[in-house]
């Protein structure tokens, strides 16, 4: 691995825990204005600080993040397609790498939409970006989707899927927990890390998913919704911290969230 590649994948992690919370914020590029993701500045802002990086799309970055932030920055590069078409897997690269480099971006993301329609132009895609990111230095985080389809997320499918990514060159994967997930772990030789998904049922519940995803090798999450959609968004994230780059329980990740939720406001 090239220094500069190597460096920016170092600055994504933490060096004790070796692990990484990224905040997942790009999901209007298909799904337009997700609840509480509608004015993603003000959702973004009082996050970042607890963010190891920041994964969106060129539009949010410069739109809505003050270039004087730290974080390392996530772009994501594909697109094309909305949640208004049933096949989500026609997305292609829509962003260069020449806009990366310019955004000063620590690693590239794409979509890979494998048995899906158009499982085939998302891995050429996929080994072209490689090309373009060995390059430039940048890594390539892949992006194993599943579209509408949230019943793919299962062990046999997920490993193939994160397999045929790391095969192609992709340097860090995004996938989903899933039960077995250690068996899709195992057949991966890059570092994982994993999405919460739609909304779960609690707070609890996305601790719980972290917990379990990290015991089972997970190298971090990148996770949205579960954490701004929660009702306390930046207790939610160190609390996630806490289960992440602390290895806490996650009882103790409750206490880190009970003790780090914003008090309620006095009656007027
Ligand atoms: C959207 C994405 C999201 O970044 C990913 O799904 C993580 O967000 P969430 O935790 O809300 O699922 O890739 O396509």
């Amino acid at each position: 691995m090239d220094w500069g590649l190597a460096n920016r994948m170092h600055r994504m992690f933490r060096p004790t825990s070796r692990n990484t919370v990224m905040l997942a914020v790009d999901h209007g590029y298909f799904m337009g204005p997700t609840r509480r993701l509608e004015d993603a500045g003000a959702t973004i802002a009082p996050l970042v600080p607890y963010a190891d990086a920041l994964a969106l799309t060129r539009g949010i970055l410069r739109h809505a993040v003050a270039p004087t932030v730290p974080t390392p920055i996530v772009l994501r590069v594909s697109g094309g397609v909305t949640v208004l078409h049933d096949d989500l897997s026609h997305e292609a690269l829509t962003t260069s790498m020449a806009d990366a480099v310019r955004l000063n971006a620590a690693a590239v993301a794409m979509s890979v939409f494998v048995g899906a329609p158009h499982e085939h132009e998302s891995l050429v895609n996929l080994g072209n970006l490689v090309d373009a990111g060995e390059a430039a230095g940048i890594p390539v985080m892949a992006i194993t989707a599943v579209g509408k389809e949230l019943e793919k997320r299962d062990a046999r499918y997920l490993a193939l899927a994160c397999r045929v990514s790391a095969e192609l060159g992709a340097h860090l994967v995004k996938t989903y927990y899933c039960d077995g997930f250690s068996k899709v772990v195992e057949g991966c030789p890059v570092p994982l890390v994993v999405a919460g998904g739609p909304r779960l049922e609690s707070d609890r519940a996305a601790l719980e998913l972290a917990r379990r995803a990290i015991d089972e090798g997970a190298h971090g999450i990148d996770m949205g919704r579960n954490i701004w959609q929660s009702d306390h968004p930046v207790a939610m994230l160190k609390a996630l911290r806490a289960i992440v780059h602390e290895r806490a329980t996650v009882g103790e990740a409750m206490d880190v969230l009970a003790s780090e939720r914003a008090p309620a406001a006095a009656p007027a």
